[in-house]
């Protein structure tokens, strides 16, 4: 049903479908490119790692700003999906698991994870694995997207959704989301602050519902069919209940937060 490889969760499903339901609206990619360079302090000598590349959304338009991006992933599909979308960016792409990098010491200036951390039972291993491959003033950069469904527009699909699929449901294999704002310190790293980048897009709740419905998300891709059923079904009475024009788009505001960590000296 799902596919894993020393465990992880790779995104081969996705590829498919993943920048249509996870891509920036128009210029917000190059806003988002322009903060991490600035988080970074990154300029065109710079080398920098990304963990988890996928498709490229994020590398691609950070590598304009950069001297070269090497990424790593597990699943091919997401990096072929990334190499159609490639013209002359210096991206080189690398089949690895991230708890194991084929990299020498002290590479790297800087690295960045955005939504892979939750996916990886060997995060610590991956923590430890940064802290070596960066150079000591480099920084860790963790970007994440805000959570659609945590918007208030679409509160109650999601407090539906939750209330049936709980974390322990989901079986999530990574960093546990109670940790997901320490891990990093807690393991010594420092706090070297956090920038977000705002925007707006428009999405009906009939989009967001068939999302989970057709399991787009990897949150209910460890869920059993059962379960799913069971989800689908407080779901229906959420979207039924709540919105009177489901099919309407509603404009959201969310952002994208970045987090820059120095490693432990
Ligand atoms: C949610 S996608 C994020 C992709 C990209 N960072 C972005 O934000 O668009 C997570 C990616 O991490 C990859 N991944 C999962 N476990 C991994 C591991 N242990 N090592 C390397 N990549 C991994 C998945 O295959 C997937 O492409």
């Amino acid at each position: 049903m799902f596919e894993q490889s020393s465990e992880s969760i790779t995104f081969d499903r996705a590829a498919e479908y993943y920048d249509q339901t996870r891509g920036f609206p128009p210029g917000v990619d190059q806003q988002v490119a322009v903060q991490f360079a600035e988080s970074g302090r990154l300029d065109t000598n710079s080398h920098v790692l990304e963990i988890g590349i996928g498709t490229g959304r994020i590398a691609l338009p950070l590598a304009r700003h950069v001297g070269g991006i090497t990424g790593v992933d597990l699943s091919r599909r997401m990096m072929a999906r990334m190499r159609e979308k490639q013209t002359n960016e210096d991206v080189r792409l690398v089949e690895a698991d991230a708890t194991q990098f084929p990299f020498a010491s002290k590479m790297f200036d800087a690295a960045v994870a955005v939504h892979v951390f939750h996916l990886i039972p060997g995060w610590q291993e991956v923590v430890k694995e940064l802290s070596r491959i960066l150079k000591s003033e480099g920084f860790l950069m963790v970007g994440q997207n805000e959570h659609t469904g945590s918007n208030p527009a679409f509160r109650s699909l999601q407090e539906a959704w939750k209330s049936a699929v709980p974390a322990k449901t989901q079986r999530r294999v990574g960093v546990p989301e109670e940790k997901s704002e320490t891990f990093l310190t807690d393991m010594g790293w420092e706090d070297a602050g956090a920038q977000t980048v705002r925007f707006q897009f428009a999405q009906s709740p009939m989009d967001y519902f068939h999302r989970l419905e057709h399991r787009l998300y990897s949150a209910s891709w460890l869920i059993s069919d059962d379960e799913h059923a069971q989800a689908m079904i407080a779901l229906t009475r959420a979207l039924e209940g709540n919105y009177p024009e489901p099919e309407v788009p509603i404009t959201i505001d969310t952002g994208f937060e970045i987090r820059s960590f120095r490693p432990p000296q």
